[in-house]
């Protein structure tokens, strides 16, 4: 499989919302949300355009306190945090004063469930007015809701949608070293809509015809591939720990 990071239309969607709270004037609020199902590429997508743009990307984690987020943004910009709670506040608002990077935190839902990790983001874009946004699941949404003075910054929101059939046949012409048939690529469509399972099922395509000389990936090859068990629907652990 190549190596390739494929625009679907929810990373276009993506790419313009983080520029425009990037490139927003002055005196409005800058907070964005992104959220939706496991599986459809937000993480890979936010990796992609934090790389691009030098923006501070966080990645939450359960029990995460405002003290353990406060000294992880420090971290990624390059300093030792202090050792009191204030003092690595300022040093954060400090820091981005000087150098302005926009904040991008990955599986938010583990911080709505103390809600001063959260009014820690909502106090540093105060006082700094860089962009932050949040990235979560698809109860994200709702979660933040009960984080009023947060939710009121948010700017710009964003749902990743499961993907269209043009997205789907871009993926496989994008990242499939064999053909798809357009018939097969239909079927794919109709299975499923993760990019996980599209990455595993393109990996058994593969494996499956260089195996057996096959050169093009037809709907009767495809469905054997489907039926194998390793390509299941997501599970995922994430979602039953912040339940
Ligand atoms: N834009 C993309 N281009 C190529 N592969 C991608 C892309 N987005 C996601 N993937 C693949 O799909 C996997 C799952 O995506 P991920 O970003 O973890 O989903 P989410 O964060 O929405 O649960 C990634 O590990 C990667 O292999
Ligand atoms: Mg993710």
């Amino acid at each position: 499989m190549r190596k390739i990071f494929v625009k679907t239309k929810n990373v276009k969607q993506m790419v313009s919302m983080l520029n425009r709270l990037r490139d927003r004037g002055e005196g409005i609020p800058g907070m964005g949300l992104i959220y939706g199902e496991p599986g459809l590429g937000k993480t890979y997508a936010i990796t992609w355009w934090s790389a691009q743009n030098d923006a501070i990307l966080i990645r939450s984690a359960n029990l995460m306190s405002a003290r353990w987020l406060l000294e992880e943004i420090v971290e990624e910009l390059g300093e030792i945090p202090y050792n009191k709670y204030s003092d690595i506040f300022n040093q954060v608002v400090s820091q981005l004063l000087k150098t302005p990077k926009t904040i991008i935190v990955d599986e938010i839902d583990y911080l709505t469930i103390d809600s001063r990790a959260v009014e820690t983001l909502r106090d540093i874009h105060d006082k700094t007015d860089v962009p932050i946004v949040l990235v979560g699941m698809a109860t994200a949404n709702k979660r933040l809701q009960r984080h009023k003075h947060l939710y009121d910054r948010l700017l710009e929101i964003i749902k990743f949608e499961p993907f269209c059939k043009q997205d789907i046949n871009e993926i496989i012409d994008q990242l499939s070293e064999i053909t798809f048939t357009d018939c097969a690529k239909k079927l794919l469509f109709s299975k499923t809509n993760r990019f996980r399972q599209i990455v595993k099922t393109i990996t058994k395509a593969e494996q499956l015809a260089k195996a057996n000389g096959i050169k093009e990936i037809d709907e009767i090859t495809l469905k054997e591939v489907l039926t194998d068990g390793s390509i299941d629907d997501e599970t995922d652990n994430f979602r039953n720990e912040v339940a």
